[in-house]
């Protein structure tokens, strides 16, 4: 996939402003972030005013309703609208989260949309996942065994051993606290960030699982590990409230009590 970053400091600058409709009974305006490859321009931040009477209640809704019926040319990643693809993801009111999952009642005043932060945009609210995706795939994120299966039923766990699985398993990979970890944001090529340090965890923690040995070796490392220094900001803003941090943690438990 071609990649198309924004120039360092580039500016934000102010764009088309679309009027609510006439007859709007209660209208809200969304300021959102634009950015077209092909145009060479510089940024700017378009504001649409929708009527809320005409509209669902989630901002996911609105960037919908805008797309439709305002502005063809807004572009942005959806699917499920239920929290559970991942690809909403983007930075509402200064915050990472699903679009799909955040109540427009709950935005003060005019609602702020941008991409999420320190990634390539592709085009408006739209990022580019390559390298995350591509630290994912380094993690190996799969069952792997040595041993043969048993040959009349599936591999088994204790619900003791499966509950060890929940709080890891629900992760969507949106990336909402990969781009909110300052560390990820200095070393985004070599510090493997919270979202895939929780899926390696998520593998690490698998009782079915063969390869504990390799994974964590794979992750013995003064960056892929650990640049995690517990700021908390991947706990506090994950739209599925997990806890990668505490992943983060267990791993380098796993680590010492190797030695
Ligand atoms: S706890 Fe670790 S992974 Fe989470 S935001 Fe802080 S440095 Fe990043
Ligand atoms: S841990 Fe939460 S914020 Fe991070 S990728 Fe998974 S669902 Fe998204
Ligand atoms: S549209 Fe799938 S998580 Fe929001």
């Amino acid at each position: 996939m071609a990649q198309f970053t924004l120039p360092a400091n580039s500016k934000v600058t102010p764009g088309k402003s679309f009027p609510p409709p006439a007859a709007a009974k209660r209208a809200k305006t969304f300021k959102i972030y634009r950015w077209d490859p092909e145009a060479k321009a510089t940024p700017r931040l378009d504001s649409y005013a929708i009527d809320l009477e005409a509209c669902g209640p989630m901002v996911l809704d609105a960037l919908i309703k805008i797309k439709n019926e305002v502005d063809t040319t807004l572009t942005f990643r959806r699917s499920c609208r239920e929290g559970i693809c991942g690809s909403c993801a983007m930075n509402i009111d200064g915050t990472n989260t699903l679009a799909c999952l955040k109540p427009i009642d709950e935005i003060k005043g005019d609602a702020r949309i941008y991409p999420l932060p320190h990634l390539p945009v592709i085009k408006d609210l739209v990022p580019d996942c390559t390298v995350p995706y591509a630290q994912l795939a380094s993690v190996t994120p799969w069952l792997q065994t040595e041993s043969s299966p048993p040959p009349d039923r599936e591999r088994l766990q204790s619900t003791a051993e499966r509950a060890k699985l929940d709080g890891l398993w629900e992760c969507v990979l949106c990336f909402c606290c990969q781009t909110s970890c300052p560390s990820y944001w200095w070393n985004g090529e070599r510090y493997l960030g919270p979202a895939i340090l929780l899926q390696a965890y998520r593998w690490l923690a698998d009782s079915r699982d063969e390869r504990t040995g390799e994974r964590l070796d794979a992750l013995e490392d003064p960056f892929r590990l650990y640049r995690c220094h517990t700021i908390m900001n991947c706990t506090k803003t994950c739209p599925k409230s997990l806890n990668p941090a505490k992943a983060i943690a267990e791993i380098k438990k796993m680590m010492v009590a190797r030695r």
